[in-house]
């Protein structure tokens, strides 16, 4: 049986929610997607999540969050995070955080789907070994899934190729977020395993990396710290769409996924 899971880049603040709540249902079932997962670190006003808006972002049909750097911006999310298997961080946290790295989930028709968060550490803030996490996530998941899934929060793409190249054969997809920008580099990798160094920005693309120009520039260009706003216009959303063999966990095709606000 073939199976559709979308997955979905970085939501930036209320944009993003909003082109989701248009889209997100009508898409799921145009493409027939089985199940979606989705990054949500700069759900809430470009950083963090809150509880309010992850469960705005579920009742949109995504099936799980995953998050990245920021997600502990929105404090709120702290003792929330804890109850919520669905909305994961990353699994290269130390153990005391609060949270989960990696969990098994279901399809709408209960068949089982394992997905994993981890952080990169080139150019990132310091985190423990994210090959070591994911290699214990998948040593566990694979026990009761075929299908899992791993979003690769990084900023280098050597680290994100390497990891592909990692997990080859072992899980059915490695996908990139935290850079914002969709790469043109998705495949099936030998073995199996679909990737893509970054599946892109859900947000608003008349921006730097979902900001408004006008302040990130002045910070460029002045060198004086100043509040980056979320800005407004044109909102895509992004991702990517991968069809996996369920009995065998195997990667059958890759695509990217760009929507416009109106197409
Ligand atoms: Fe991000
Ligand atoms: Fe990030």
């Amino acid at each position: 049986m073939k199976v559709n899971i979308l997955v979905i880049g970085d939501i930036v603040g209320r944009p993003g929610r909003e082109i989701l709540k248009k889209k997100l249902a009508s898409f799921r079932q145009a493409e027939q997607i089985d199940f979606c997962v989705a990054n949500a670190e700069n759900a809430a006003g470009g950083s963090g999540i809150t509880p309010d808006i992850m469960d705005e972002l579920f009742a949109t049909g995504i099936d799980v969050l995953t998050s990245g750097d920021h997600i502990w911006k929105k404090k709120e999310i702290v003792p929330v995070i804890e109850q919520t298997p669905r909305l994961l961080r990353p699994a290269n946290y130390p153990a005391e955080s609060p949270g989960r790295g990696f969990g098994l989930f279901e399809t709408a028709s209960g068949l089982p789907v394992g997905v994993i968060n981890v952080q990169g550490r080139v150019f990132m803030p310091s985190s423990d070994c994210p090959f070591r996490a994911a290699k214990e996530a998948v040593a566990e998941l694979a026990q009761k899934a075929k299908l899992i899934i791993l979003d690769l929060h990084a900023e280098a793409t050597s680290e994100k190729i390497a990891f592909g190249w990692y997990l080859d054969g072992q899980v059915s997809l490695v996908f990139g977020t935290h850079t914002h920008i969709q790469t043109a580099d998705e495949r099936i990798l030998p073995q199996g395993t679909a990737y893509i160094t970054d599946v892109g920005m859900t947000g608003p693309y008349e921006s730097v990396l979902g900001r408004k120009v006008e302040k990130v520039l002045s910070s460029f260009v002045k060198r004086m710290p100043t509040h980056f706003d979320v800005a407004e216009d044109d909102v895509r959303l992004c991702g990517a769409i991968v069809t996996v063999n369920s009995q065998t966990g195997q990667a059958l095709a890759i695509k990217r996924v760009a929507l416009k606000d109106n197409d």
